[in-house]
């Protein structure tokens, strides 16, 4: 078992269609099998004392993907809240959906809301899914959420305003992100808050990451040294 166990774990759950190719399979396959995945990353999280885990599920360019697989993908958003929201509580855990959520639809939305409710008062490991979700679009978000303050002082904008109207506001930033698939990018997924974060790639495809495979990247992240931009 690492020593340090983060606080915040960032995932961006990259590499479901090259699994699936290299099966002869179709992107949904891998989606379906990735679903998997991220249940057995949230049990393992939960186990042991991750706080808060944050996925990227669906970005605001996701939808220029083929039509048959956007649409799988909110079907796969829906089935796996109505069978999963239960097993969430029973283990405690607190789930958010942030991003752009008005552009789907309001039985999806509806179904967001209800499981974000059924689930908002547990104190256990804080799953925030990021769906219809762009970095720069939160950043705009928060901006105009901002300027639209009553209380705003527009001389004097700090630090903590933005981080205060993000759609993560009260959540602390990642340590560790860890993207699968071997792909070094940031690919527009919590720019604001992945400032000091440790970057963890590995070339495992998402839907074959799970227990082993994170507690490998909570090891490398202890051999790192974070130093906020001091000198130690
Ligand atoms: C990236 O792989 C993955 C996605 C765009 C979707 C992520 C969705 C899941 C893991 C499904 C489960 C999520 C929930 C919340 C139930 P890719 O298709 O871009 O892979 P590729 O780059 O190899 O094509």
């Amino acid at each position: 078992m690492p020593k340090q166990i983060p606080a915040h774990i960032a995932v961006i759950m990259d590499g479901n269609g090259r699994w699936a190719k290299k099966r002869g399979l179709p992107p949904i396959a891998g989606h379906k099998k990735g679903a998997d995945a991220l249940k057995e990353t949230v049990k393992a999280c939960a186990e042991i004392g991750v706080k808060h885990l944050t996925v990227y599920a669906f970005s605001t360019e996701n939808w220029g993907r083929p039509k048959e697989e956007v649409g799988f993908l909110m079907d796969l958003f829906m089935q796996t809240m109505e069978k999963e929201v239960e097993e969430l509580n029973r283990n405690n855990v607190r789930l958010r959906f942030l991003g752009r959520l008005g552009q789907f639809s309001e039985k999806l939305q509806a179904k967001m809301k209800e499981s974000m409710e059924k689930l908002q008062n547990n104190t256990g490991l804080n799953l925030n899914v990021m769906v219809n979700y762009g970095g720069r679009a939160e950043i705009v978000d928060a901006l105009q959420e901002l300027l639209n303050s009553p209380h705003l002082n527009v001389g004097n904008i700090s630090e903590s305003d933005i981080s205060n109207h993000l759609y993560t506001a009260g959540i602390p930033d990642p340590d560790l992100l860890i993207r699968t698939a071997n792909e070094m990018r940031i690919s527009n997924f919590l720019l604001w808050q992945l400032a000091y974060a440790e970057i963890y790639v590995t070339p495992v495809f998402w839907p074959d990451f799970g227990k082993p495979q994170l507690l490998e990247a909570i090891t490398d992240f202890n051999k790192r040294e974070r130093r906020f931009g001091l000198r130690k």
